[in-house]
Formats: structure tokens, C-alpha cells, sequence
């Protein structure tokens, strides 16, 4: 089976988010599943640079008369074959993917990213003589309008089904009226039955309503958006399409997270040998300036530091998680008042608080193997990776009861401690206090060594790769098919 995943980012090449981590396994894990997987991206400076022996493809020209070419080759860090849009000035400029250097959207955001559809609909058409996509397979906003284009588009030449998975539904791509007549679609697409949005023009609204199935990436996140508290204003459409909406729990790129493998931690170990966890832990103890104290309790935080992922309620419980013995590093960017309040609590705690300021990826996986604990409070998530990373590099994850995170953690209560399922510290209240007692819970099991030993094994041996994933999203495609 062809499929032609769609996305705005693929690690290691470019990467904000967890979405990259998901578009940079999913070509691997879809073909050990049996399909044969291409990739279609923007042309970034390292997406291009990555491309091995580019062949045009074609020159197109938008429906806004700009001229677009596409290049075909093999991404040599991913062994994937990929179409790219080369179209420097579109995709080669400073600052983010998403926004220039002021943290301001790119002004042609619509564009950059229509075309980023436009193209998949091309494609999934027949545009490669050589190659058509049986199901075009689009990621989050970026790549949203890839359904819409197919819907109204040329003839399929023969079946194909579009499946748009959402990966946070808080990021829509929503963009003034006056924009939606530069991108050639019907103007009855433009109402509410279409991708009209409250007045304005929103991305993420065509994909939920012209995709032929809509996933998203945690069974529990499937139920939430289609409710008022977290469907974003979306949530009426989502439950009209509930019956083509599916939760499909995102995994772990064994390749990449593996504390037995891991070139970028200085003391690789396993959940049978853990010894090198503990040296991981004092070098970074060491490091960062804390106390180098085998017995402190190491929490970790590797985030983006936005609303989102509930920080506040981490910088109120700092002083009570000092006052227990404990210990703090956090790495991350974003907001700059989230930036500031946890640098000055590392200012004033320097032998129990370590805050570095910036995105790190080789930091990131030092800090999960020398954890103990990595907190993910998030207000809301819609899956979540980093508790995954915690599990599987022994660093019990304690998350707030939302999501993915309600999907994959499970509180080390008694019963739970009993029956062996316990792998974390869950609080369900979004509350300071509720995860400054999850947090006394995190001391109390760690003051049992011999149990906490085994909860952590248990965490690390859990089965978190992307077989079961894979094999649902083939399952979803070969439904569409039929
Ligand atoms: P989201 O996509 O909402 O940010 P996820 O948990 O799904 O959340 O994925 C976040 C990804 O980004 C993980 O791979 C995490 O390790 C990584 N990450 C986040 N912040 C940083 C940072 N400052 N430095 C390095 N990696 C980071
Ligand atoms: C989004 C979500 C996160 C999810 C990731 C990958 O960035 O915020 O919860 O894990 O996408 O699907």
C-alpha cells in the first residue's frame, strides 16, 4: 500500500515538537507494516540540505500564480524517499518554521502552508507518474488543507483516502477571510460547512471536515476534544464526525530512545543494570552545579515552556520539593515570563534548581537518563512524549490526569503497587496541591527502595514501541480502501 505521509516538520531534520518525533518514526514503522511510506515536505534549509540527488520533479504553478518546484529524492538520514517544495524564499528565512524572529507569524503563513496541500493533492492525483499514494496521510494544521484540495481538486484518478491526524487541536491555522480567495478553492468552501471558522479561515477546520477520517494521538484526547472545556470551538463538528474519528496512542522511536544504545548520555544502562542510571544522575548533578547527592530525588522537566504544559503549578510546588531533599533541572523555551521565573528560582536554589534556558536535544536525553522523576503537568495534552521517554529511561514520570498522560501512567497507589501496574504519579485536580501531593507520594515510594525499584524496572520494560500503532493506522487505512 502507497502512502504519502504530509507534515511541517520530521526528525531529526527540523523539529519544534513531538510532532517531529511522530513524522520522523512513522515512515519506518508504517514500512515494517508492510507500506510502501514517501514523505511530502516544505523545503527547509535542512530538509533540502538532507536530500540526496534531487530530480525535479515537476514545476507547478499555484492557484495565487506562484511557481512551485517540486524535488524528489531520498532523505539520507531517514533512508525515506521524499517530495520537496523547493521554494527558497518561501521556506529558507531566519527565525522558526512558524514565526520570524520576533516570535510573529510568518505573514504568508496560508500560503506557505496551502501550498504545503495543495501539492499532497497534486500528488495523491497521480502527479508522480511513477508513484501514487493510495492514502495521503496529513499532520496537524500545516498540512491540513491537503483533504480540502482533494476534495474539490482534479478527478481522483482512481481510489484515495485522506486521513488527517490532529496533533493538538489548540494550534489551528486560523488566518483573515481575505486570505481565502488567494487559495483557489470554491468560494463554498468558505462556510460553515467548510473551513469557515467564526469569520475567519481556519486550517485545522478543513482537515476535520474534508478528511475521510480524522485520528488524533491518544484515545482519551479523542473523547476530550469533543467536549466544550477542550474542543477548542471545534467540538461540535468533532462529534458529527465521531464515527471517522479514532485515538491512536503515539509510541517510542526505539531507535532514537534506548538508555542501552544512547550516544548522547555518558553511562548507557538497562532495566536488569540500571548502575549506569545512577552515574548518568551525579555526572549531571555534577554538571549543573547541584549537590551531587545520590539520594536527593531528581526531578526533570524537558518542555516547551508554554501554558499549556501547567508549569505554574511546578514553580509553586519548588520550595516544598527543595524542602523534601529533592532536586530540580528543567530545560526548555518559550515564554519568556515562564523563562524568567524558573531562571530566578535556579538563582536562588543553585544546589537544588538547574534551569537551562534553550532547546537541547542531546541535554534532553541526559536529563531523562538521570532523573528520577520527570513531571509533565499539562494542563491538557494530547498525547505526550516525554512521559513515554521517562518510562522507558527509568525516570517515573508524574503527569496530571489528561490525555495521553491518563493513557500511558498509572499512580503508584497501593492497588495499583499490587497488581504491578503502577509506573508513575498521577493527580487528577488541576491544582498546586494536587501535585505537590503527587509529588509527596514520588518521596514516600522513593523512601522504599525495594519497591521503588521494581515500579521503576517494571516502567522501563513496558512495551512502548510502534508495532501496535503501526499496525492500527494500517488496520484504519486498509478500512478506508475497502
Ligand atoms: P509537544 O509536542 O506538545 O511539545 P511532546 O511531549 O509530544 O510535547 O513532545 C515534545 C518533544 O520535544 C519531545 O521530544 C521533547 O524531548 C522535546 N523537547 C521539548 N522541549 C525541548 C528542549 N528545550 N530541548 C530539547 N528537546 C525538547
Ligand atoms: C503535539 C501535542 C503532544 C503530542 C505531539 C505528537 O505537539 O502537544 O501532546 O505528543 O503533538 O503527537
Amino acid at each position: 500500500m502507497n502512502v504519502l505521509q504530509v507534515s511541517a516538520e520530521i526528525f531529526p531534520l527540523l523539529k519544534t515538537g513531538g510532532l517531529a518525533d511522530i513524522a520522523g518514526a512513522l515512515p519506518a514503522a508504517l514500512h515494517g507494516a508492510g507500506c510502501d511510506v514517501r514523505v511530502l515536505l516544505p523545503g527547509f534549509a535542512p530538509i533540502m540540505a538532507d536530500l540526496q540527488q534531487p530530480q525535479v520533479l515537476t514545476e507547478l504553478t499555484a492557484p495565487w500564480g506562484e511557481t512551485v518546484r517540486i524535488c524528489h529524492g531520498e532523505l539520507a538520514t531517514l533512508g525515506v524517499q521524499a517530495y520537496v517544495l523547493d521554494v527558497p524564499h518561501l521556506y529558507q528565512r531566519p527565525g522558526t518554521p512558524y514565526e520570524d524572529e520576533q516570535r510573529q507569524p510568518h505573514h504568508d503563513n496560508h500560503r506557505r502552508f496551502a501550498l504545503l496541500g495543495w501539492v499532497a493533492a497534486q500528488l495523491a492525483c497521480g502527479l508522480d507518474a511513477h508513484w501514487q499514494p493510495a492514502v495521503v496521510h496529513s499532520h496537524d494544521w500545516h498540512a491540513a488543507l491537503t483533504s480540502a484540495y482533494l476534495a474539490f481538486g482534479p478527478v481522483r484518478g482512481r481510489m484515495v483516502a485522506s486521513v488527517y491526524t490532529v496533533h493538538n487541536l489548540a494550534y489551528q491555522g486560523v488566518f483573515a477571510p481575505i486570505h481565502f480567495y488567494d487559495l483557489g478553492l470554491p468560494p463554498h468552501a468558505f462556510s460553515v460547512n467548510g473551513l469557515e471558522f467564526h469569520g475567519q479561515m481556519s486550517f485545522m477546520k478543513a482537515g476535520l471536515y474534508y478528511a475521510d477520517h480524522i485520528t488524533t494521538v491518544s484515545p482519551t484526547y479523542a473523547k476530550e476534544i469533543q467536549t466544550p472545556e477542550q474542543g477548542c470551538g471545534l467540538d461540535g463538528l468533532l462529534r458529527e464526525r465521531a464515527p471517522e474519528l479514532t485515538g491512536i496512542l503515539n509510541a517510542v522511536d526505539e531507535s532514537v530512545w534506548n538508555p542501552a544504545t544512547d550516544s548522547a548520555i555518558p553511562h548507557t544502562f538497562d532495566a536488569k543494570k540500571p548502575v549506569g542510571k545512577a552515574r548518568c544522575k551525579a555526572a549531571l548533578q555534577q554538571a549543573l552545579g547541584l549537590s551531587v547527592k545520590p539520594e536527593a530525588l531528581l526531578f526533570g522537566v524537558v518542555s516547551r515552556l508554554t501554558e499549556q504544559k501547567g508549569l505554574h503549578l511546578v514553580l509553586a510546588a519548588v520550595d516544598d520539593l527543595i524542602a523534601q531533599g529533592g532536586q530540580l533541572v528543567v530545560l526548555g523555551t518559550g515564554e519568556a515570563a515562564l523563562e524568567a521565573e524558573f531562571s530566578a528560582r535556579a538563582a536562588r536554589h543553585p544546589e537544588s534548581v538547574a534551569v537551562r534556558i534553550g532547546y537541547d536535544e542531546a541535554f534532553a536525553h541526559q536529563i531523562f537518563a538521570a532523573t528520577d522523576v520527570t513531571l509533565v503537568p499539562s494542563r491538557f495534552e494530547p498525547c505526550g512524549l516525554t512521559q513515554m521517554y521517562g518510562l522507558k529511561y527509568g525516570s517515573l514520570p508524574l503527569v496530571h490526569k489528561v490525555g495521553g498522560l491518563a493513557d500511558t501512567v498509572v499512580d503508584c497507589a497501593l492497588e495499583h503497587l499490587a497488581d504491578g501496574s503502577a509506573n508513575g504519579f498521577v493527580f487528577k485536580e488541576f491544582s498546586a496541591a494536587a501535585l505537590q501531593r503527587a509529588v509527596r507520594r514520588a518521596f514516600a515510594l522513593h523512601d522504599r527502595p525495594t519497591e521503588w525499584r521494581a515500579v521503576r524496572q517494571r516502567a522501563m520494560q513496558q512495551q512502548l514501541g510502534w508495532d501496535k500503532a503501526a499496525a492500527q493506522y494500517v488496520a484504519l487505512y486498509r478500512h478506508l480502501l475497502a
